[in-house]
């Protein structure tokens, strides 16, 4: 499947389809095999070699939280009495509240309850294994003490704490990797930053030289981060626009040197006119889940809102449900990708309740079935039958198969077409309980018991004699076509 071109005009269109549900789990087709990598994206001079081991921990992880933070939590959705529409975050330039204006609401941003340890903690009870929070987002508030001016959580609010400090200590102790969201491009309070969707409508402050910008705030800002709180693991960039440079991106990039081992997404720059200089380490793709993954040796990781929207709306109540986020994550891990899934504190600094019990949920799905999920790679099969999804891990003798069941088969035999190889073990992971398996003409069949154990997913793990060897696309789940 090709990638799209992350354009400013396709940003701003993910930007504004935010709003919309996101993709259903479709079809498992084509799917790619994440093969040892071959590509070499920054730093050139990196070997495969060396790039797999940079990669190894987060193509384990398979799970990360994503969290937008920041002022936009203070009007949460509202401004003078009316809700606006689409994303938390966006409001500023949405309801295109002049920079002063906007500056107010940092007065009343308070975030009293905020409990860094508590929040890594979710995290990790929810089998995340890394967090990525909103340093800066386009509104140019940055939630932490930085020295390129006042605009910060840290000088300008009455909480006086920097609240990524807190972060990257409780990271540090739950043994959760922390990343930094940064919006490079966009920035709607400092002069010469972009703003997306109709440019600048407070032209007095807005207006200004972008290169002095990338110099002046987001350069130093960035250098702060990666100097100042330990660890930093990943490097999220946002919306590229035409204004980044390939000089000012090589910039950014280089900044990275202060963090040997991190890792960046493909949001530096638009990537379709620079080749593959600032391809960066993974694909984004927003609120949707690639129907065949990406092509083999290329990491992804889908980023998803749990409601409608990234940063806090009070009035967004349109989450999705803990089934429908565990299948997407299934889904994702069956096609070699991570899940970065968001959560939107409020301005108190309180994870909203019904996303912390979404991720309970999760945590306690893959406390029993996490071994089907971490450290694996995409499913070996061209196509699947309706019932489910796949995963797989290679070992020393062959490979270990998990088959995510959705849909539990009334009549107790789980079809397994095109699976070839001969079969050590059927199991259920949740019990231990052993399967029978019988050899078809079309495959496998597995005889399961009569309930299943998990009401979402439940997992049949079959060990395989020597790597997996499965039947090109299935024809006979197809019609033959016509003489
Ligand atoms: C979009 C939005 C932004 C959000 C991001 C998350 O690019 O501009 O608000 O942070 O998506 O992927």
């Amino acid at each position: 499947m090709k990638t799209p071109p992350l354009c400013a005009g396709l940003v701003l269109a993910f930007a504004l389809s935010a709003l919309a549900a996101n993709s259903t789990v479709g079809p498992v087709a084509d799917l790619a095999s994440p093969a040892a990598s071959t590509d070499s994206s920054a730093p050139s001079a990196e070997s495969p070699a060396a790039r797999d081991a940079r990669m190894a921990w987060w193509r384990e992880a398979r799970f990360g939280m994503f969290i937008h933070w920041g002022v936009y939590s203070v009007p949460a959705g509202t401004y003078q009495g009316k809700q606006i529409p689409s994303i938390g975050e966006w409001i500023m330039l949405n309801a295109k509240i002049p920079v002063a204006d906007y500056a107010g609401f940092a007065k009343e941003f308070n975030p009293v309850k905020f409990d860094a340890e508590a929040w890594v903690r979710l995290a990790r009870d929810a089998g995340m294994k890394y967090i990525v929070i909103t340093a800066k987002h386009h509104d140019g508030f940055a939630m932490f003490h930085t020295a390129v001016d006042g605009f910060n959580i840290f000088d300008a609010t009455p909480f006086k704490r920097d609240p990524l400090k807190e972060l990257a200590a409780a990271c540090q102790k739950y043994g959760v990797k922390l990343g930094f969201y940064y919006s490079q491009d966009q920035d709607w309070h400092h002069p010469g930053g972009v703003a997306l969707k109709g440019g600048h409508w407070d032209k007095a402050a807005q207006d200004g030289d972008f290169a002095s910008y990338v110099h002046n705030v987001a350069l130093p800002q960035v250098r702060e981060l990666l100097t100042h709180y330990g660890p930093v693991s990943v490097l999220w960039w946002d919306t590229p626009t035409p204004e980044m440079t390939p000089e000012l991106a090589r910039e950014l990039a280089g900044a990275l040197k202060l963090q040997p081992g991190i890792i960046q997404n493909n949001r530096l720059i638009p990537t379709a006119s620079q080749g593959t200089e600032f391809k960066g380490d993974t694909e984004t793709p927003e609120q949707r889940i690639p129907a065949t993954g990406y092509p083999a040796g290329r990491d992804w990781e889908t980023c998803m809102t749990i409601n409608g929207t990234w940063g806090y709306k009070s009035y967004d109540t349109n989450f999705k449900t803990t089934e429908k986020l565990l299948q997407n994550l299934i889904d994702i891990a069956s096609k070699g990708g991570n899940y970065l899934l968001n959560v939107g504190p409020t301005s108190e600094g309180v994870i909203p309740e019904p996303e912390v019990e979404r991720l309970r949920a999760m945590g306690a799905w893959l406390k029993v079935n996490g071994a089907a999920i971490y450290g694996t790679t995409a499913s070996p099969f061209p196509k699947l039958p309706a019932w489910g999804r796949a995963t797989k891990k290679l070992t020393a003798t062959g490979a270990t198969l998990y088959l995510h069941v959705f849909t539990w088969p009334t009549d107790g035999k789980l079809a397994v077409p095109g699976l070839r190889n001969a079969i050590t073990s059927a199991t259920l992971l949740a019990t231990g309980a052993q399967l029978a398996t019988e050899k078809t003409a079309d495959g496998l069949t597995v005889t399961l018991p009569a309930t299943a154990p998990d009401p979402i997913s439940s997992t049949v793990v079959l060990e395989l004699k020597g790597a997996p060897e499965v039947d090109a696309p299935l024809a006979t789940a197809v019609a033959p076509a016509a003489p």
